[in-house]
């Protein structure tokens, strides 16, 4: 696969990231609302301190700027034999960074991970309108969701 433009790096979120437009990301996906510092600093401790490990957070940094980012959680299960599932979550391209293939190469590096540390599966919930990027990256579709808010 070809690598990432010279100026992008793919790396593991930092706590640095609040101040570089980590959040700003996230919003071409939905809501996030004014998170402080100070409640960002306590979801990025748990997320990387509780539990060991089973959050892995990337974002794409290009010169001083986060400009996409993409997460996989590992669930630790007791069928096929304690296997291990790999929840892709929160994939965000900021909009004039689309279409340079930087949502692939962090479904890439997520499945990556996730092979490697053991993960059997990996899934994902999309909205029809991106099941043709989830193909590309060689997902399939399977299954149903459902939900239940409150
Ligand atoms: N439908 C069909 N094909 C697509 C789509 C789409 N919606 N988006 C991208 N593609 C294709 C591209 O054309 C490209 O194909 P090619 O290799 O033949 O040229 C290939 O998929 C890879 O595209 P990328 O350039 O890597 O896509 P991008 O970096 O723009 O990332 C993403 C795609 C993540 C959907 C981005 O546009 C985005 O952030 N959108 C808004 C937020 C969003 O919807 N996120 C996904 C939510 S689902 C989840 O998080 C589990």
């Amino acid at each position: 696969a070809a690598s990432l433009p010279t100026t992008y790096t793919i790396r593991a979120l930092r706590k640095s990231d609040y101040s570089i437009g980590f959040l700003d990301v996230l919003r071409v996906l939905t809501t996030v609302g004014d998170i402080t510092e100070e409640e960002w600093n306590g979801r990025y401790d748990w997320m990387t301190t509780q539990g060991k490990g089973g959050y892995y957070l990337l974002v794409v940094e290009d010169q001083g700027r986060i400009v996409a980012t993409g997460a996989l959680l590992v669930e630790r299960k007791f069928i096929h034999h304690l296997g291990l599932v790999g929840h892709i979550e929160d994939i965000a391209v900021a909009k004039d960074q689309q279409g340079k293939k930087l949502g692939l190469k962090l479904i890439q590096a997520l499945d990556f991970i996730a092979e490697k540390v053991g993960c059997y599966k990996c899934i994902l919930d999309c909205s029809e309108a991106n099941e043709g990027f989830y193909v590309k990256c060689g997902y399939k579709r399977a299954g149903l969701e459902m939900a239940h808010y409150y």
